[in-house]
């Protein structure tokens, strides 16, 4: 055993997140942790690497065995460059002097490794979410652990780099690492899992072995069966609420045009570095854009406006939803309220306790395991915070609304609760511009699907397309 930790239980004001819980990690082995959002996950993982001290229980590690861990918040330092990042605390030293040379080299290695080309001078601050999770991940692989831990890192990868890591992940269990994996992916512990701990409510409610089903999976950690996993409900679409005619930002995207009429959801699919969220972002006026047009509801927007986008019924939930979603250090009710509370103050009038009403249904909805709507957002879990920002723009219910990869890190339970809202939102004659590289998510929620490829629209495609087609467009190149 390389590790072993025996009746951990571990409270925080008010929550009890682990309750006598057992969990050991063998050599060459991936155990996968399961739970729902709120279920325990990430305090386990912080009581095995020493930064939560148990209220009981033991840690026993196998002498001398080393913990990597790659945490479910990225803990880069945006200002520095990647190989700054990668050698933070201990850099390649030379004559007593920190050996640029050498530190180069080591990091082109290292990105190399986790198939990650960017220039190791470049600053973080600079990558996609995507690509700083690479470099955690590369960061991590250099420490020669006999434990790593990866605590989601997968919620924020498309389907190449996940399976680029699997294949690293699968390289060090054949060198005898062991492995503890969380991911809210049941087809990646399908591919890769040597067992799967389930945890519920800050208990271990059961182990199982490789190979168990997908249903029994679900069953364990939610404690019912779900029957449908992409309950989307269709129907005839109406006016045009959202039109993107030509948009242009040179380096960035290049002459996208697409519609979404009332009723509708439409899909964006395509790989990483596409230009969908660059997209989406320059429409609702977070940056600007060189040429083309937004209109919403038959009104052209004015360029690089947010306040205007949102008056005019536009609403986003952004892909990096810790940066531009929430307000960490406010409680979940006024972050549930943000938006709604702009626009009735706007109106002359607040009605506050109709506003915490709301908040608390929509709360109760998606299942945010809070203590109540005082608590503040940064003690909730990873995905309970995803669930916030999601709640607040259902709440604002916009004419138009945009989603950003909106079910990463959310359960199983969860997402259906998502789909469904979003089913109540289009039969409410409201549109859905869905963004997602969750490929079955895409295609079991889209009514059509545009499929972006370097900057551009490649393609569209009607529901109930296939995940081959899909990928066809997302690789197609364009003559330069
Ligand atoms: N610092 C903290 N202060 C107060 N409560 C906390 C703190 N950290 C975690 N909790 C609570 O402990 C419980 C378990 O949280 P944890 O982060 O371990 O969940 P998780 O299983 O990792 O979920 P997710 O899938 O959303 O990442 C949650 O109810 C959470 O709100
Ligand atoms: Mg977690």
């Amino acid at each position: 055993m390389l590790l072993e930790a025996r009746n951990i239980t571990k409270s925080f004001t008010g929550v009890k997140a682990l309750d006598g819980v057992d969990f050991d990690v063998r050599p060459g082995e991936v155990h996968v942790l399961l739970g729902e959002n709120g279920a325990g996950k990430s305090t386990l993982v912080k009581v095995l690497a020493g930064v939560h001290a148990p209220d009981r229980g033991t840690v026993e590690r196998a002498e001398g065995a080393r913990l990597a861990v790659i945490y479910q918040e990225l803990t880069l330092v945006p200002g520095l460059s990647v190989a700054e990042n990668l050698f933070l605390g201990r850099p390649p030293r030379r004559f007593g002097i920190v050996d640029k040379a050498r530190m180069r080299q080591d990091a082109t290695r290292l990105l190399d490794r986790v198939g990650l080309r960017v220039d190791p001078g470049t600053p973080v601050a600079e990558l996609g979410i995507a690509q700083q999770q690479m470099v955690e991940i590369a960061r991590a692989l250099d420490l020669d652990a006999q434990v790593l831990v990866l605590d989601e890192p997968t919620a924020v990868l498309t389907d190449t780099e996940t399976d680029r890591l699997l294949a690293i992940m699968a390289d060090l269990r054949e060198q005898g690492v062991g492995l503890v994996f969380i991911t809210h992916h049941l087809d990646e512990i399908r591919r890769i899992a040597d067992r799967v701990t389930v945890l519920r409510d800050g208990r271990s409610v059961g182990v199982l072995p490789r190979g168990a089903s997908v249903d029994r999976m679900i069953e364990l950690m939610v404690g019912r069966t779900i029957s449908e996993q992409y309950p989307r409900r269709r129907q005839a679409p109406g006016e045009v609420l959202l039109r993107v005619e030509g948009l242009t930002r040179a380096g960035a995207f290049h002459d996208v045009s697409f519609h979404v009429r009332a009723g509708e959801v439409v899909g964006v699919a395509g790989l990483v570095g596409a230009g969908r969220t660059e997209v989406v972002r320059a429409a609702f006026g977070v940056d600007r854009y060189d040429s083309g047009r937004v209109e919403v509801g038959g009104r052209t927007l004015p360029g690089h406006d947010v306040r205007a986008a949102m008056r005019a019924g536009l609403g986003l939930v952004p892909e990096d939803r810790k940066g531009q979603g929430l307000v960490l250090t406010s409680t979940v009710g006024d972050n549930l309220g943000l938006v709604t509370l702009r626009s009735t103050a706007r109106a002359g009038l607040v009605d506050r306790k109709g506003q915490r009403g709301r908040a608390a249904d929509m709360a109760e909805r998606l299942r945010v395991k809070t203590s109540g709507l005082g608590q503040e957002v940064r003690e909730l879990s990873g995905g309970n915070q995803q669930k916030v920002v999601i709640g607040k723009w259902l709440l604002a219910d916009p004419k138009v609304l945009v989603l950003d990869e909106p079910t990463r890190g959310v359960d199983v339970g969860a997402k259906v609760e998502i789909y469904e809202l979003v089913n109540r939102m289009t039969a409410a004659g409201r549109a859905v511009l869905l963004v997602s590289s969750d490929l079955p998510e895409v295609i079991g929620m889209s009514d059509r699907i545009v499929v972006m490829a370097h900057g551009r629209v490649a393609g569209e495609l009607p529901a109930g397309t296939t995940q081959d087609k899909v990928m066809a467009l997302a690789v197609q190149e364009f003559p330069a």
